[in-house]
């Protein structure tokens, strides 16, 4: 397959893997990922995820699931007119009208996919479809056709395929490759298989299908037992071409295989797995922290390759080693998945040029209305702070990525005085537009439930607080303080990130985040319409 991004086309000529497989990685972070609860991102966090997700070399974007709403629908169809450098998908079920929906919204790349997926297991027939299996065929058969009829690049997906019988499983593999799919993909729908199994039952179509060669046959492994990344790379051991996966493993309910795990495995065990992908694996880390600070879900930090412990020794033994040779503890170096060498980089003499040059090593380009507000900020916090690491530049500009976006209320200004024996109070003065409204209050456990009343008082906006974590950004008493909550509101889940070195003031940043949030989701997320109902 010829890649349609220049940057990364080469990479095969370059490297000596004359045995090597290219494994295909398609991202379903905007789709599968986009699943978890909570995790909706709005239209554009998911045009600068996809671009992010491109310039890294992803062969297939997910960009989402077009009937599920308007707003998906128009995601992918923006990330379809103006992202360049991958092929965009849209996911089908197997209908005229789901089908019709995603080629109108992928038709604008100029590589473009449907995925097509209908569910195969026994439980799947009986209890949710109520077909037969001749039904489930004529249905998969008829879906790939209409969508073969709108585009070359059809992928099938055989939903819950780890748990459908190996004879029906492979009478529809091969009906769906005869009706025109180009890629089948074998779903471990709920997570349950071993990777024994899923080595067993990719050699069992590699075997049993007729016509498997026709295909590149795929893998899509949830994580509910853990073992997301290991049934992927014992698909790949059994002769599997693509991974689907999402950046920091985010998806329904436990999640996808992680993407960045996968890729690396196979990077630094191309002596074992003989296969290679077209990942520059130097933007793994910041496409981690930007999906995360989209989402709101945070990544722990013994996280595999992206946690912030991933590469941090701390016995002394390990250090001894690490300083006497580093292979003696560490197989891969953390710059080569984009952790940078040093991490304390500018001071408050650093310039615009300096700030907007580090940023870029970090993976975020800034527009120079962008990049004038960080630069403020960062003036503010270099006062407050003598040094500024690559943790607070990240904190900063991806506040203002997501803050930039549909932004309805500020913070203008407040005042809290607490104390043990006394009620908390609040002054809080916010903007709307051109409205400024104050608020002060004088009741609540602490100064952040205060500052929670005063900001529910201003906007209007009643909100369930569901979880509230503070965490420091980079190290030291005066580090910036990250903020990452998640609240409810009628029924449903939102998230917001503030960060400050000052930790109420984080708190109401946010607060607002999440607020407008709420305000700017005008129309039902996909999250009200799951694929796999
Ligand atoms: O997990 C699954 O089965 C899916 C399909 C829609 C491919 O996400
Ligand atoms: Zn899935």
């Amino acid at each position: 397959m010829s890649h349609p991004n220049p940057a990364r086309a080469g990479k095969s000529e370059e490297t000596d893997h004359s045995e090597s497989r290219m494994i295909r990685i398609f991202d379903t972070t905007l789709r599968d990922g986009e699943q978890s609860p909570g995790a909706s991102m709005n239209l554009a966090e998911k045009l600068e995820v996809a671009q992010v997700l491109a310039d890294m070399g992803v062969d297939i974007i997910e960009a989402g699931f077009p009937i599920a709403s308007p707003g998906d629908f128009e995601a992918v169809k923006q990330i379809a007119q103006t992202v360049r450098g991958s092929t965009i998908c849209g996911l089908a079920r197997c209908n005229d009208k789901d089908i019709d929906a995603a080629w109108e919204a992928v038709k604008y790349a100029p590589s473009s996919r449907i995925h097509v997926f209908l569910a195969t297991s026994a439980i799947h027939r009986q209890f949710k479809l109520r077909m037969s299996p001749d039904e489930i065929v004529e249905r998969a058969v008829a879906g790939v056709k209409r969508a073969v009829s709108y585009c070359d690049d059809v992928e099938f997906s055989p939903e819950d395929a780890c748990r459908t019988e190996y004879d029906f499983l492979c009478r529809v593999v091969e009906a769906a490759i005869d009706a025109g799919a180009r890629t089948v993909n074998i779903p471990d729908t709920v997570g349950y298989a071993t990777p024994g199994e899923i080595y067993d039952r990719f050699r069992m179509l590699q075997d049993r299908v007729p016509n498997i060669d026709k295909a590149v046959v795929s893998t899509h492994c949830h994580d509910d037992l853990g073992m997301a990344v290991a049934n992927s790379l014992a698909a790949v051991a059994a002769g599997a071409g693509q991974i689907e996966c999402t950046i920091n493993g985010i998806g329904e309910r436990a999640g996808n295989a992680a993407l960045e795990e996968v890729v690396m495995a196979i990077q630094t065990r191309s002596d074992f797995y003989a296969c290679e992908t077209r990942i520059d694996s130097k933007r793994l880390v910041p496409a981690s922290r930007l999906v995360s600070k989209t989402t709101g879900i945070q990544v722990q930090r013994n996280k595999a390759i992206v946690g912030r412990n991933a590469f941090a020794h701390e016995s002394g033994i390990h250090q001894d080693g690490m300083l006497k040779e580093r292979s003696t503890y560490e197989i891969m170096s953390p710059e080569e998945v984009g952790f940078s060498k040093t991490d304390l980089v500018l001071g408050k003499h650093s310039g615009r040029a300096a700030l907007a040059d580090r940023a870029k090593n970090l993976g975020f380009t800034l527009t120079g209305e962008q990049l004038q507000i960080v630069f403020e900020q960062f003036k503010v916090l270099a006062d407050k702070k003598k040094e500024i690491y690559d943790g607070d530049i990240i904190a900063l500009v991806q506040q203002q990525i997501s803050g930039s976006v549909d932004e309805e209320w500020t913070l203008v200004d407040y005042v809290v005085t607490s104390g043990k024996s006394r009620d908390p109070y609040v002054e809080l003065t916010l903007r709307c537009g051109d409205t400024e409204a104050t608020e002060c209050i004088e009741l609540g456990d602490g100064p952040i439930d205060a500052a929670f009343w005063a900001v529910e008082k201003i906007t209007g906006i009643e909100v369930v607080c569901k979880d509230f974590r503070v965490r420091s950004a980079t190290l030291g008493r005066d580090a910036i303080g990250e903020v990452n909550l998640e609240v409810e509101h009628k029924g449903r889940t939102y998230r917001g990130v503030g960060v400050s070195t000052d930790s109420v003031e984080s708190t109401i940043l946010a607060m607002l985040n999440a607020i407008n949030r709420i305000i700017s989701e005008k129309s039902p997320t996909q999250n009200d319409t799951h694929p796999n109902a």
